[in-house]
């Protein structure tokens, strides 16, 4: 397998399938404001997501099902003002594509209006293909999901490996082959057997995103709050922590505490 890596100047939903095609991998992260999105844009990360985790890490909710429409929009169009290289794709929150595809293409249209965005992802695969068909017959660029849908945690009941039982595995892999044929440019697999990864990888030439789905995906994709450890109290295994800011940026603000206190700051040359 060839690792070569072309330049791309602009990554377009194109560029996604031609990585696929030429085996290099594809890097995924998430971001939800400006100043986080211009650092990941400038690191060459190929797609940003606006995922609804920003329901998790940014608003401090315990799932992904009470983040608005009103809110992605607004996570959305911070990020895209801060881009230059990546795809930026945005999830479309609960609530605001599963009842009906009228709905589902008007949520599409205002993410893509409002934030500029250039692509949305959704959850799910047999029970959302009306709108998924609708998005797509508008011209907008649809991800799919599958797998550890957080926006079914409820269903589930628990956030541990899903398709490990064979009928789970099938639908799965039915589901990922409908959204290829229906016209989605990539589908992120949620942690999902790396077997079952490695199947669905090769059974597609749409690219897939990988997130505790194993070394097969075509991509991988963090949220960018784990990489960067701040959520330490989140510790499944499939995630690499870069960093520990958790405990860099306590220490830093500790000792700006201390600081202020001691009268140390602002010193002579810290002020007018
Ligand atoms: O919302 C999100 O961050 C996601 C990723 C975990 C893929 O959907």
């Amino acid at each position: 397998m060839s690792t070569a890596k072309k330049e791309y100047k602009r990554i377009t939903v194109k560029s996604l399938i031609d990585m696929k095609n030429n085996g290099e991998k594809i890097s995924m992260l998430t971001a939800y404001d400006y100043s986080m999105a211009k650092i990941v844009d400038a690191a060459n990360v190929d797609v940003i997501l606006v995922g609804d985790s920003a329901s998790n890490v940014m608003a401090g909710h315990e799932t992904t099902l009470p983040i608005t429409l009103d809110q992605m929009i607004y996570h959305a169009s911070s990020v895209i003002r801060a881009v230059n290289r990546a795809l930026v794709v945005v999830d479309i929150p609960f609530g605001s594509y599963q009842s009906d595809p009228k709905e589902a293409l008007r949520s599409a249209i205002r993410i893509m209006k409002e934030s500029r965005a250039h692509a949305v992802k959704v959850e799910g695969g047999e029970e959302i293909k009306e709108s998924v068909k609708r998005i797509l017959n508008a011209g907008i660029p649809v991800m799919g999901h599958l797998g550890l849908t957080p926006q079914a945690i409820y269903k589930f009941g628990t956030y541990t490996v899903r398709a490990r039982e064979e009928d789970e595995a099938d639908k799965l892999i039915a589901d990922a082959q409908l959204l290829e044929r229906l016209g989605c440019f990539a589908i992120v697999l949620e942690k999902i057997p790396a077997e079952l990864t490695k199947r669905v990888s090769e059974s597609l030439s749409i690219p897939t995103i990988g997130i505790g789905g194993g070394k097969h995906a075509d991509g991988q994709v963090l949220v960018i709050h784990d990489l960067l450890g701040m959520t330490h109290e989140f510790n499944p295994r499939f995630l690499r922590r870069y960093m520990n800011l958790y405990e860099d940026m306590g220490k830093a603000i500790s000792q700006y505490v201390d600081d202020v206190k001691s009268r140390d700051f602002p010193n002579d040359e810290e002020q007018y």
